[in-house]
């Protein structure tokens, strides 16, 4: 078998005899689509599918555990976690990341999402929207744009998870290709906004002319999709931390399982390719660019990847296991013909014995490659990955041998 190889480190596996029996083939036979539907509810870049998470969390927790994810994203891990009975924690340092985190792990009950909605549409008044910048007021009827700024100024992330879960909608909606009413733009991809000139002369070249549409309307069609059972019981945290603050929201608890996926490698900036969304929550994408871990060089990155590590095994369970999926990166950042990056086998062959962690291995997920937001549409021009990489490791080895993992995986 020349694909799903699971890599022993000789120097390691050698010496812990840790057999884990991880078998990629069993997540890759699922749809890259599989999974709740809520799990959709906003396009994030380099998210990976539910079917990796939901995996890792049926084999190595139990309900009632903590699974952490302190690079959240959209909330993947944290959501599968909490539809699993278990207690999913997320968090990251993009404010819209935390959104759709806490929209996935305090998903209100439909009732009071639509009592809000028809109070806030009772209040809609429509205003003047001429002050609005150019590069908005080019992709959204006068109507829409009216409304936008209504549930702007009416949503109130820090009052609970109602006015939080209609925001996580309405991003969501904001742009995308569909004809139906579903996306409130100009048709253009729903995975990131492309730079305001470029969709300028976009407009201008095909004469296209804003939908128009109705921002309750394209709430309710979208919530619709989401309510498909009835709120998972189980409840989860979302916060924002930048990783190396993570025990301060942890306090005392500590994670059975830590399942995450670290920025890759210069390979995306989520503020300046979010600029739409950015701006529904009043956040500057330049600022978010400067705040986020997304840019460093090898050496930086290194570091930066030892030190998230290490702050990780301060909130793992003794008998916890911790899985870091990172990309496989090519475009001149290698040595050899192609240029690639094994992030994966460097972050090991670099970091093992630097940090409070073991390493156990590193197992590589190919996947179908169209399936891959960046490859789409060539965000990262050569940077995109053929595969991931899933660098395994754990705190403890002796606790790790004694365990039985012997779950049944249930894909719902
Ligand atoms: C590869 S993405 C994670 C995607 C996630 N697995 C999902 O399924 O949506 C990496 C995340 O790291 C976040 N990030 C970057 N620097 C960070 C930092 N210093 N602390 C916490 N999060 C950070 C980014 O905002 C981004 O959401």
């Amino acid at each position: 078998m020349i694909y799903n190889q699971i890599y022993e480190l000789e120097s390691v596996s050698r010496n812990q005899d840790i057999d884990l029996n991880i078998n990629p083939e069993e997540w890759q036979k699922q749809s890259v689509k599989w999974g709740h539907p809520i799990h959709s509810i906003c396009s994030y870049m380099a998210s990976f599918p539910p079917r990796v998470p939901h995996y890792f969390i049926s084999r190595f927790t139990k309900p009632g555990d903590i699974v952490l994810d302190p690079f959240s994203g959209r909330g993947t891990t944290p959501a599968e976690a909490c539809m699993m009975g278990r207690v999913g924690i997320g968090s990251d340092l993009n404010p819209m990341a935390v959104v759709l985190t806490k929209a996935k792990v305090k998903m209100p009950l439909l009732n009071s999402v639509i009592r809000r909605l028809k109070d806030l549409e009772k209040t809609f008044e429509p205003r003047s929207v001429r002050e609005l910048p150019w590069q908005i007021k080019m992709l959204y009827s006068k109507k829409v744009l009216q409304q936008l700024c209504h549930m702007k100024e009416g949503l109130n992330l820090t009052r609970g998870s109602v006015d939080n879960f209609l925001m996580a909608i309405i991003l969501g909606g904001m742009h995308g290709a569909s004809s139906k009413a579903n996306y409130l733009s100009i048709p253009m991809p729903n995975t990131f906004s492309m730079s305001p000139n470029y969709v300028k002369n976009y407009i201008i070249k095909h004469k296209l002319k804003p939908p128009q549409y109705d921002v309750f309307d394209v709430i309710k069609y979208r919530l619709n999709r989401y309510y498909i059972t009835d709120p998972y019981a189980m409840k989860g945290e979302a916060h924002l931390s930048d990783i190396r603050h993570i025990t301060k929201y942890m306090k005392r608890r500590k994670a059975s399982l830590i399942f995450s996926s670290p920025p890759y490698l210069k390979v995306i900036r989520y503020g300046k390719l979010n600029w739409i969304r950015l701006w529904m929550l009043n956040m500057e994408p330049q600022e978010l660019d400067n705040q986020l871990d997304d840019k460093h060089t090898m050496p930086k990155y290194l570091k930066f990847i030892k030190s998230s590590i290490n702050e990780c095994s301060k909130v793992l369970e003794d008998d916890g296991l911790c899985f870091l999926v990172v990309g496989q990166v090519s475009g001149n950042r290698g040595p050899g013909k192609d240029k690639s990056v094994n992030l994966g086998n460097m972050i090991i062959d670099d970091l093992e014995g630097q940090v409070n962690m073991d390493f156990i291995g590193v197992i590589d997920d190919f996947y179908n490659k169209d399936s891959k937001v960046s490859r789409i549409w060539g965000v990262t021009k050569g940077n995109a990955t053929k595969y991931d990489q899933i660098v395994v490791m754990c705190k403890d080895k002796h606790s790790i041998k004694k365990k039985n993992y012997t779950m049944k995986i249930d894909w719902y």
